[in-house]
């Protein structure tokens, strides 16, 4: 039901705005925070998904060259850790992108006749029905079932259609997109979706040399800038907003101590930006806002996280170089 203070109306892109829209009232908070900041999980849209598949490529962005490498040499060792005793189960990956990394593993589980339904969750509707229309054409036999939504919401709705045993994929340090303590509570939540026995499969950068970090969020070719500027772009059509591209650069910072990575986008002059018309958001030259945090860890980090937040810690798969794992846990 709507509010006294709902409107709706036309956005640049033709949608209908509704101001009760959650992507409007989070963009309208962050942005009249102290510090200004924005939610990273609304970059991903059809545009989004475009620049970060484009990032995965670039050199510098090393986490998903590290993570293929696990993914297509160790397929097989990968596929027997989550079949346990060959039951079937449903695979589910939050966040699941092209499915790109994970394709290779379901392709393994399908030769190996693994009996097991991929669920693949994800808040980017195009991913969902790019997964939908594709994977059953590159992957024939498998079964899909792609649900287009937040992590939580969409893992009730898998849990609610299947009560098989879960093992639950979380790659590309997706995890490393929280601060530690939110991580924390995350995994705690994961837990109480799964029942004992359940598994989970989790990707996670690991801290190495600060420079190597770094170049991976700040590219020279300057993808991670407009995979940043992106959110802006989508402010302007879906919320009606005014943003200058041009009067916004990107700043990435890594902290070798905390393992954090962080990008922020920074205002080049004195300006105002106006949201749906109304809201009419003041930015001093230099100010930033804060985007996303890419959060590095340790592998003893990883392993008391398992066991602070209800799992129990089953095997790591490191690429060759040592910069990722893909860390099996199980639910205690
Ligand atoms: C960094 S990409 C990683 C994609 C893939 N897992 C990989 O490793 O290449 C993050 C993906 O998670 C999705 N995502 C981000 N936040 C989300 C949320 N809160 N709920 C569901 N999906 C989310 C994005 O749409 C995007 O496809």
């Amino acid at each position: 039901m709507e509010n006294n203070n709902t409107q709706t109306i036309t956005s640049v892109s033709g949608d209908k705005l509704n101001t009760d829209d959650l992507f409007y009232k989070d963009v309208v908070k962050g942005l009249t925070a102290t510090p200004k900041r924005l939610e990273s999980k609304y970059f991903y849209d059809a545009n989004g998904d475009k620049l970060f598949q484009d990032l995965m490529n670039c050199d510098e962005y090393y986490p998903t060259n590290c993570e293929m490498d696990i993914f297509t040499t160790q397929t097989g060792a990968l596929a027997k850790a989550i079949m346990g005793d060959g039951d079937a189960f449903d695979l589910i990956e939050l966040g699941a992108g092209d499915a790109t990394k994970s394709s290779h593993l379901l392709k393994h589980l399908i030769d190996k006749k693994a009996n097991f339904t991929y669920l693949p969750i994800d808040i980017s509707e195009n991913v969902i029905s790019y997964l939908n229309i594709t994977l059953p054409v590159t992957l024939p036999g498998i079964s899909i079932q792609g649900l287009n939504g937040e992590y939580f919401n969409m893992l009730k709705k898998a849990a609610s259609i299947s009560d098989k045993r879960k093992v639950v994929m979380f790659l590309g340090s997706n995890i490393g997109n929280m601060p530690v303590e939110i991580a924390e509570g995350f995994c705690r939540e994961l837990r109480s979706h799964l029942s004992a026995g359940d598994m989970a499969l989790i990707g996670v950068d690991l801290k190495k040399n600060p420079k190597t970090v770094l170049a991976a969020y700040n590219d020279k070719g300057g993808i991670t800038k407009k995979f940043n500027l992106n959110l802006l772009e989508r402010i302007n059509r879906e919320l009606n907003a005014d943003f200058d591209i041009d009067q916004f650069d990107h700043y990435a910072t890594y902290d070798p101590e905390s393992g954090a990575c962080k990008s922020y986008l920074i205002s080049l002059i004195d300006q105002h930006v106006k949201l749906n018309g109304k809201e009419n958001i003041h930015f001093k030259k230099d100010e930033y806002i804060y985007m996303e945090i890419s959060q590095k860890y340790t592998v003893e980090q990883v392993t008391q996280m398992a066991s602070a937040t209800g799992f129990k810690h089953l095997t790591h798969f490191f690429d060759s170089k040592k910069w990722f794992i893909d860390a099996i846990w199980v639910a205690a």
